[in-house]
């Protein structure tokens, strides 16, 4: 291309009009070439120059981030883009002169949780900078894909597990076997036999089979395959049961229960019993997550040949390691806890054929998104009123 205008510009002087207007029209029509190859691709690109002035964006950009309006071409970066957090970062970034790769960024946007990677790297030309490349992908998918493999992994290795248990097993079989045989010598050795002995080798049984009978009772609520009926139902009033059910309790940890319900959504293969069980080791998580009390929303929404429920928290958060772990059995944070609850809404909702997802940030709160499909008669049904209309 470099060469191409160079040459065009040496033949300038002996070209007519009509040839001057044919390059120019070429050259408009490879440039154009160019930019539709670059509004293509599904990654954000935004150029700016020395001054980190804008001088270029793709159509994508404005897709993954929120721009600021007006005309983006007078802007500096940071104030092209509306969001706080990543234009505080492009600022900190570009005056700092850095070049910084893969920068996660987590981005609300309506009701959907993205996960963006942003990177900044000097434009070179003719050997020195002349400005800054913003790059900016969205990860979401992968992201997800990659905790679900995990889950599938973490429930896989319910084998592992099993051997777990085993070994939990073993020590207090080991001592109830002792405390047997106590007994057992007392009984025999002595022809007067105190019952004290007796009875502290007995409490002690007693104990150990009290701890046997936890360690099954978790063990089986975690591998048990659940057995869902599934019926058409409508999801709302569902919810609204479970928000009745739980209201006193939310109301007494100082906790706003909100509930904003899609009207209309289509009816959804449930299975009611075990549906709002699910929804309701998430709420019963999300109380003690906010201590000093906090807001508690539950959203239905309809998106495309899905129903969403997602239920927000304001409380405490969690790290991404915890966030990556929340699904497995027997991770838990809690000193009483059994780490059981999510494993069981994980299983709940897949026997729904839906998936669960979480996102969450360290003090701010907890999101749990629940996605059903909707069942494929609903679907021809709506379109066919769409249709309609
Ligand atoms: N809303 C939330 N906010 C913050 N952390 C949460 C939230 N929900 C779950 N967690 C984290 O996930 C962990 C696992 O949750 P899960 O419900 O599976 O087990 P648990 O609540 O610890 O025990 P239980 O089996 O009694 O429910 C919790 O211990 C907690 O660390
Ligand atoms: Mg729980």
């Amino acid at each position: 291309m470099k060469k191409f205008v160079q040459r065009a510009l040496k033949m300038l002087p002996k070209l007519d009009e009509s040839q001057i207007r044919q390059l120019i029209n070429d050259l408009a029509t490879e440039n154009e070439r160019l930019e539709v190859v670059l509004d293509s691709l599904n990654h954000g690109l935004l150029v700016c120059d020395d001054a980190h002035v804008v001088f270029f964006y793709n159509k994508c950009i404005d897709r993954l981030i929120p721009l600021s309006g007006g005309d983006l071409y007078e802007k500096t970066a940071w104030e092209a883009v509306a969001d706080e957090e990543i234009a505080s970062f492009l600022q900190r970034t570009l005056e700092n002169q850095e070049s910084v790769s893969d920068e996660e960024f987590t981005l609300e946007q309506g009701g959907m949780t993205r996960i963006l990677w942003i990177s900044v790297m000097p434009l070179v030309r003719a050997g020195s900078i002349q400005g800054n490349i913003v790059h900016v992908e969205d990860v979401t998918e992968q992201r997800n894909r990659e905790a679900r493999l995990r889950r599938a992994e973490s429930l896989a290795s319910l084998t592992t597990l099993a051997a777990g248990v085993a070994h939990e097993i073993k020590n207090p079989l080991g001592s109830i076997g002792i405390h047997l045989q106590l007994v057992d010598k007392t009984l025999s050795k002595s022809s007067q036999v105190s019952s004290d002995d007796v009875r502290s080798y007995l409490d002690v049984i007693n104990e150990e089979v009290d701890r046997l009978n936890r360690i099954v009772v978790d063990f089986l609520f975690a591998v048990r395959p659940i057995d869902v009926s599934l019926e058409e139902r409508e999801l709302n009033p569902i919810i609204k049961d479970l928000a009745e059910f739980t209201q006193y309790e939310i109301e007494e940890a100082g906790i706003e229960l909100v509930l904003e319900l899609e009207e209309s959504l289509p009816a959804l293969q449930l299975d009611e019993r075990y549906f709002k069980q699910a929804l309701l080791n998430i709420v019963k998580n999300a109380i003690p997550a906010m201590p000093d009390g906090g807001q508690l929303i539950i959203r239905t929404l309809r998106r495309g040949d899905e129903v969403e429920v997602q239920v927000k928290d304001t409380g405490v958060g969690m790290d991404e390691e915890t966030m990556q772990k929340v699904f497995e059995p027997y991770f838990t944070t809690k000193e009483s806890g059994s780490g059981i609850g999510l494993t069981l809404v994980y299983k709940i909702i897949k026997e729904h054929l839906g998936e669960v997802s979480v996102s969450s940030r360290e003090g701010v709160g907890t999101t749990f998104t629940i996605t059903l499909p909707v069942p494929q008669r609903e679907t021809r049904l709506l379109s066919y009123e769409g249709d309609a209309t």
